[in-house]
């Protein structure tokens, strides 16, 4: 089929990169020429493990195109997949859609046969409902389509998110758009994928709701490692205990820093704001909202208390800074609330993180990058473990102590404390 992917971020690249991998002609399209044509070059603007050899292989192939021609792409495609940022609005809880209205507003003057135009960006229930009196306004009912289709897809794994779904979501109110889409992914399907069709609105919404439940059980086990550091329980034995129970599932249930991300953080608020706007209260979302943002703070304290409240001049390094392991991703990391508050209180931080220097402590003072995990660590008087990447699973600790030996804190539970405890390390991490 002919695909139009519109915006090229993370949904929209990936997306369109996978469906020409499947078969499909797609075109991936950007008001940014900049992106595009470096796109054209085979040079990707994100960093997602596996994605630039799907993109020249696809490219070469004639299967994926790129392109700041809109109006031209949405002639030559079928189906024209939105994929623009839906940002948390400047000053408020909910979803800005500016760019998702203005791209309903140029597919509404290019419809030249009939079109299903379909949100992947994830979009506040009743957005389906606005774009289709949009384009409304230009075009016979029976010319289009709107569908919702949300991702589901992590960053770090969006390639293997988008090739081994656990569901694709299909919500439209016509059967036509139903059965072209269910081709569109009988490959995924054959391969073991559940494909649901209901209502536009109840898939805008089970995107919003899975996000926010994640975002509850990484809340919940992070809450519980709390009580397991007052009472000595060690909440990896919770994780499993739980997690062995079906309904519950072992996944999602490691505790660690605050969640960050492009899409957590964002999405529970935006469905908070939604059902306000629908007079729901959804009181436990908002404690989670609360908890986590509370959480940095729980362990910035833990880092006062562990160099007894002496942090000026402390040597404290970061390893890792990213909101998880395998992105370049800064957004909404809790290093960005404890770097800066370490700095104000007169540390000096170092941090190494394998995407490299970071544009965002540029203000901050005594914050510097190293470029290699000893060169941060040598000389500290405190290692933090921040993000789980995997080079910071087989640290040799001993071969870096110089004069005295430093503290580790270990706040993605990496190492075991019986052995760093016993190579003479004070070592400390998350609910153990
Ligand atoms: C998330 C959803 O998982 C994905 O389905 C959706 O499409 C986009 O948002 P992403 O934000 O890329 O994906 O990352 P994810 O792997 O979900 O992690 C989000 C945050 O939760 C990270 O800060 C991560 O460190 C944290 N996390 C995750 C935990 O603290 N513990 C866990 O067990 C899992």
């Amino acid at each position: 089929m002919k695909l139009c992917m519109i915006g090229t971020g993370y949904v929209g690249l990936v997306s369109g990169v996978c469906f020409s991998d499947l078969g499909n002609d797609v075109i991936c399209v950007d008001k940014d020429t900049s992106k595009i044509n470096s796109l054209k070059k085979g040079k990707i603007p994100i960093y997602e493990p596996g994605l630039s050899e799907l993109v020249v292989k696809n490219n070469k192939n004639q299967k994926l195109s790129f392109s700041t021609d809109l109006k031209k792409s949405i002639k030559d495609s079928d189906i024209i997949f939105i994929c623009v940022g839906t940002p948390t609005k400047k000053g408020s809880s909910s979803a800005d859609l500016t760019q998702i209205f203005s791209v309903a507003r140029d597919i509404s003057l290019s419809l030249n046969k009939f079109k299903i135009i379909i949100t992947k960006s994830t979009v506040p229930v009743t957005t389906g409902d606005e774009i289709e009196k949009i384009i409304s306004k230009k075009n016979k009912k029976n010319k289009f389509s709107v569908v919702s289709n949300p991702e589901f897809l992590r960053e770090g794994e969006a390639i293997r998110d988008f090739t081994y779904p656990d569901r694709i979501v299909i919500g439209s109110n016509d059967s036509k758009s139903n059965r072209i889409l269910r081709n569109l992914y009988a490959p995924l399907i054959s391969k073991g994928a559940q494909y649901i069709h209901c209502s536009r609105r109840a898939a805008e919404l089970i995107k919003y709701a899975s996000n926010a439940f994640l975002a509850t059980k990484i809340t919940f086990i992070n809450e519980i490692a709390n009580l397991c550091e007052k009472t000595g329980i060690n909440i990896e034995d919770i994780s499993i205990g739980m997690g062995l129970d079906k309904r519950i599932g072992s996944r999602f249930l490691r505790a660690g820093p605050a969640y960050g991300g492009s899409c957590f953080p964002k999405d529970t608020k935006a469905i908070i704001s939604t059902a306000d706007k629908f007079r729901t209260n959804l009181s436990v979302i908002k404690s989670v909202v609360k908890s986590n943002k509370n959480r940095s703070n729980i362990l910035l304290s833990r880092v006062y208390d562990i160099l007894n409240k002496k942090i000026k001049n402390k040597k404290i390094t970061f390893l890792g800074v990213t909101f998880k392991a395998n992105t370049d991703d800064m957004r909404d990391s809790s290093s960005l609330t404890m770097i800066p508050a370490l700095s104000k209180k007169g540390a000096i931080i170092r941090y190494f993180d394998p995407t490299g220097y970071k544009k965002e402590f540029k203000r901050n003072k005594n914050v510097f990058y190293e470029n290699s995990i000893k060169k941060a660590i040598v000389g500290a008087d405190l290692v933090i473990i921040h993000t789980e990447w995997n080079d910071f699973k087989s640290i040799n600790f001993k071969n870096l102590v110089r004069k005295k030996k430093f503290i580790i804190f270990d706040m993605r539970n990496i190492y075991s404390p019986n052995k760093l405890n016993s190579q003479g390390f004070k070592y400390y991490s998350i609910g153990r």
